[in-house]
C-alpha cells in the first residue's frame, strides 16, 4: 500500500485524504478472476463501463480503439474454443475485445499504449461497480478472431477483458507485487541483480526482433542463471494463472505423471516426504491422492510466491493441508537436516537448475540410510528432446523456468553413482502426448526419463 504524505497537490483536487486513501486501497484491492458464475450483467452496464473506459487518455487523442463485447452464450463458447487456454471466456459475463484501428500513432507502440490505459480503466470501473474481471492477451488464432468479429483487415485486436461476477469458490489471494524499491529508481536505472534474467550474449536486443516463439536472445541453460534469478522468475511468473483446481495440468504431459507416481515405493508410516520444486503444484496434488494421509509431506520451493500459490492450489483441490509442510530453498541447499526423510521426490526439476549433479549429492545428504529417491526428466534423446531443440528452445523461456533436457543415461550414472537402482522407465514414445511406458534399454528413449534409487 502507497502512503499520502503532506505534499499538496493542485487546487483542482478537492479530494480529502481520507477519501483519498479509501480510493486507492479499492482500486489495489482488484484482482484477477478466472471463474465466473455463468451470471449476466446487463447491456445498458456493459455500456456504462465502456463509457468509463474512453475517459482514458489517448495518443492524439485519435482514440483509435475500438471495443467489441461479446455476450452471447455461444459467441463466448467460440471465443473460449479459439483462446485455447482461457477457460473463463465461456463463463463470464461478457467480453470485451480490444481492437483498434491501423496506421496511426505506432510509433512507440502509442496506439496499443492507448488501448490499455482504456481497458485498465473499464476494469477499475467493473471493480468498483462490484464486478470481477480479467485482462486476457491469450486470445487465440487472429484468423479465427477476425472471422468471429467480422473484423476488417485495417483493424487488429490484441485483448479481451473478461467481465462478470466470481464464483464463490474462485481463489481470493492476490498475485504478489515485487517490493516497490525493485521496480523504480531515481534518476538513472537501477534494479537489483536477480531480477534481470540472463540473456544471450549481443550487441544490441531489438524489439522487434523477440516473439513469444522466436527469441534468438533466450537463454534455456540453467546453468547460465543464479539460483536467485530462478527464484525470481518462477515465483512471479507461476501466477500468470489463479491457484484453481486443475490448472497448469499439461496437455503434453497427458498421463505422464500417473506412470510417474507409479514408481513411488511403499512408504512406513509416518514417513517423512519431500517433494522438490514443483511449481504450480500439479504434480503435489496428484501426489498427495496417492499417498497414505499418515505422509508427512513437504513440498519445497524457491520462493515463497510458490509456496503460497501452491498452499492456494491445494486447498482449492481439497486436499488436507494439517498434513503438508511448506518449506524454502536457498541458493539449492535443501532446508532439512542430514538423515531426515524417508523419500525425496524430483519431479521433472533437475533440468532446471544450476547444477544437478549437486542437488543429487543434497538428497544423499537428508535421506535417511534405505530412503528412496524418485525422479523424472525430460530425456534429451527422445522425439521430445528432437523438438526441444529444433523448436521448443527457439521461443522464449516458459513461466516455469529455464530448462534443458538430460540426457536420460548421463541421469542413470548419476543416480548409479549414489544410490542402488530400484526402478527406470522411460515414458512417452511420441515427442508429445502419449504416456507409453518403456522398461530395459528403451527406458533411455523415452520422452520422460523416471528413476528410483535407494541409499546404501
Ligand atoms: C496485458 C495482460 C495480458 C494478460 N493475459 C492473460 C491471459 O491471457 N490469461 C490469463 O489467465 N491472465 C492474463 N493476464 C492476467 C495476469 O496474469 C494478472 O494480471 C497477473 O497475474 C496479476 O494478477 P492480478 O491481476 O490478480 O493482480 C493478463 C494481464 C495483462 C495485464
Amino acid at each position: 500500500m502507497s502512503s499520502l504524505r503532506g505534499d499538496a497537490g493542485s487546487t483542482q483536487s478537492k479530494t480529502s485524504t481520507e477519501e483519498v486513501r479509501e480510493i486507492l486501497d479499492k482500486l489495489a484491492s482488484r484482482s484477477s478472476c478466472r471463474e465466473f458464475d455463468s451470471s449476466l450483467i446487463s447491456p445498458e452496464t456493459l455500456e456504462d463501463i465502456l463509457c468509463d473506459g474512453v475517459e482514458a487518455p489517448s495518443s492524439c487523442n485519435q482514440q483509435n480503439w475500438h471495443f467489441i463485447v461479446v455476450a452471447d452464450p455461444a459467441q463466448k463458447l467460440r471465443a473460449r474454443d479459439i483462446s485455447g487456454g482461457n477457460h473463463h471466456f465461456s463463463e463470464c459475463s461478457a467480453l470485451i475485445y480490444l481492437c483498434f484501428q491501423k496506421g496511426w500513432t505506432h510509433g512507440n507502440l502509442s496506439i496499443v499504449q492507448s488501448v490499455a490505459g482504456a481497458c485498465y480503466h473499464m476494469m477499475l470501473s467493473a471493480h468498483l461497480r462490484g464486478f470481477q474481471c480479467i485482462w486476457n492477451a491469450g486470445i487465440g488464432d487472429q484468423i479465427a478472431l477476425r472471422e468471429m468479429l467480422e473484423l476488417p483487415q485495417t483493424f487488429d485486436v490484441i485483448g479481451a477483458l473478461a467481465i462478470g461476477r466470481a464464483k464463490v469458490t474462485a481463489p481470493k489471494i492476490k498475485a504478489p507485487r515485487r517490493s516497490v524499491n525493485e521496480i523504480f529508481s531515481w534518476e538513472r536505472f537501477e534494479r537489483p541483480e536477480a531480477s534481470i534474467y540472463p540473456v544471450k550474449e549481443a550487441v544490441a536486443y531489438p524489439f522487434w526482433e523477440i516473439r513469444n516463439d522466436s527469441n534468438p536472445f533466450a537463454l534455456w541453460d540453467p546453468r547460465c542463471w543464479t539460483w536467485d534469478q530462478l527464484a525470481d522468475f518462477r515465483g512471479y511468473s507461476v501466477w500468470a494463472k489463479s491457484p484453481l483446481a486443475g490448472v497448469y495440468v499439461s496437455r503434453r504431459q497427458g498421463d505422464a505423471l500417473e506412470a510417474e507416481h507409479a514408481l513411488l515405493p511403499d512408504l512406513p508410516l509416518g514417513a517423512q516426504v519431500a517433494e522438490i520444486m514443483p511449481w504450480g503444484g500439479t504434480s503435489t496434488t496428484a501426489l498427495l491422492n496417492r499417498l497414505r494421509s499418515n505422509v508427512d509431506l513437504s513440498v519445497v520451493e524457491l520462493s515463497n510466491n510458490n509456496l503460497s500459490f501452491i498452499r492456494e492450489r491445494l486447498s482449492r483441490e481439497g486436499h488436507d493441508l494439517t498434513q503438508v509442510n511448506f518449506d524454502l530453498m536457498v541458493n539449492g541447499q535443501l532446508p532439512y537436516t542430514d538423515a531426515s526423510m524417508d523419500l525425496v521426490i524430483l519431479p521433472q526439476m533437475l533440468e532446471h537448475v544450476p547444477n544437478p549433479t549437486a542437488l543429487l549429492d543434497e538428497v544423499v545428504r537428508v535421506l535417511v540410510p534405505g530412503g528412496s529417491v524418485l525422479a523424472s526428466v525430460r530425456n534429451a534423446n527422445s522425439a521430445y528432446g528432437k523438438l526441444w531443440k529444433a523448436e521448443e528452445s527457439k521461443a522464449q523461456v516458459p513461466n516455469q523456468g529455464p530448462f534443458t533436457p538430460l540426457s536420460a543415461t548421463d541421469v542413470a550414472a548419476w543416480f548409479a553413482a549414489r544410490f542402488e537402482i530400484d526402478q527406470e522407465v522411460g515414458i512417452g514414445i511420441s515427442a508429445t502426448g502419449d504416456a507409453h511406458v518403456m522398461t530395459d534399454d528403451a527406458c533411455y528413449s523415452g520422452r520422460l526419463y523416471a528413476i528410483r534409487g535407494r541409499l546404501a
